[in-house]
């Protein structure tokens, strides 16, 4: 398959483009900018210039073609501000030139506790609510959907272990166990039109996908 990732150069995304590119897909990995592009030099993916907060026409340009988009960008910045703009705005940019695109498939990699998000600082707070915003956006949009509310991220080895479920308690979950999660959503289709939360857990990756209920 044709994938698009948003988000290549970051902690989470070079992992989902190394196991997609393992997995035999073509992968067009989504940089920012042309000064991006060292950051996924050598992960065997072709690299595109999609940035979630420019000119919308420009991300249908580079979605044509892919069967599958998947969202891991996000804010670096901890200012609500720039949440606003990325992880609101600029994901509900991305799903809609997904949809002008005629994509299939749209995973988008949310946080934890997006679905009840009065809770935290403002500035978790301001994160949760535009995960919350851009979710719901995917999820009514016509495009088959994932949100994956992964737990607080780390950088620990993977186990290929997780816990998935509607709800779930606070958690961790290390990055490469989520790209891991990402990548297999798309060869299940009990992940196919709906969200849940992710964290380590017991269970191998295609196990806890297929016991979703
Ligand atoms: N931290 C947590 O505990 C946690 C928990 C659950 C979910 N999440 C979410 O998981 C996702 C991935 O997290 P991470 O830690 O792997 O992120 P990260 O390392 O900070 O990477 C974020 C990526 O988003 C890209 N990006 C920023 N603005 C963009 C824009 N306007 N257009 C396109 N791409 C843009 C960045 O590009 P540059 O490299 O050019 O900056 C980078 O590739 C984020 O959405 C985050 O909110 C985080």
């Amino acid at each position: 398959m044709v994938v698009t990732v948003l988000g290549s150069s970051g902690r989470t995304g070079r992992h989902i483009v190394r196991l997609l590119v393992r997995q035999g897909h073509a992968v067009r990995a989504g940089v920012r900018n042309g000064r991006r592009r060292d950051a996924v030099a050598g992960l065997g993916a072709e690299p595109v210039i999609a940035d979630l907060c420019v000119d919308p026409d420009e991300l249908v340009e580079v979605f044509t073609g892919s069967e599958v988009v998947i969202n891991a960008a996000g804010a670096a910045d901890p200012d609500p501000a720039a949440v606003a703009l990325i992880d609101r705005d600029g994901a509900m940019a991305g799903v809609r030139a997904a949809e002008r695109a005629a994509v299939r498939r749209y995973v988008q990699l949310s946080a934890q506790f997006a679905d009840a998000p009065d809770q935290g600082d403002r500035l978790v707070r301001s994160i949760l609510y535009a995960k919350q915003v851009s979710d719901n956006v995917l999820r009514r949009s016509s495009l088959v959907w994932t949100v994956v509310r992964a737990g607080t991220l780390t950088d620990e080895p993977p186990t290929g272990r997780v816990a998935v479920a509607g709800h779930l308690g606070a958690g961790r979950v290390s990055r490469q166990d989520v790209a891991a999660v990402i990548t297999a959503c798309l060869k299940e289709p009990r992940t196919e039109n709906r969200g849940f939360d992710l964290h380590s857990g017991p269970l191998p990756v295609p196990a806890a996908l297929a016991a979703l209920d």
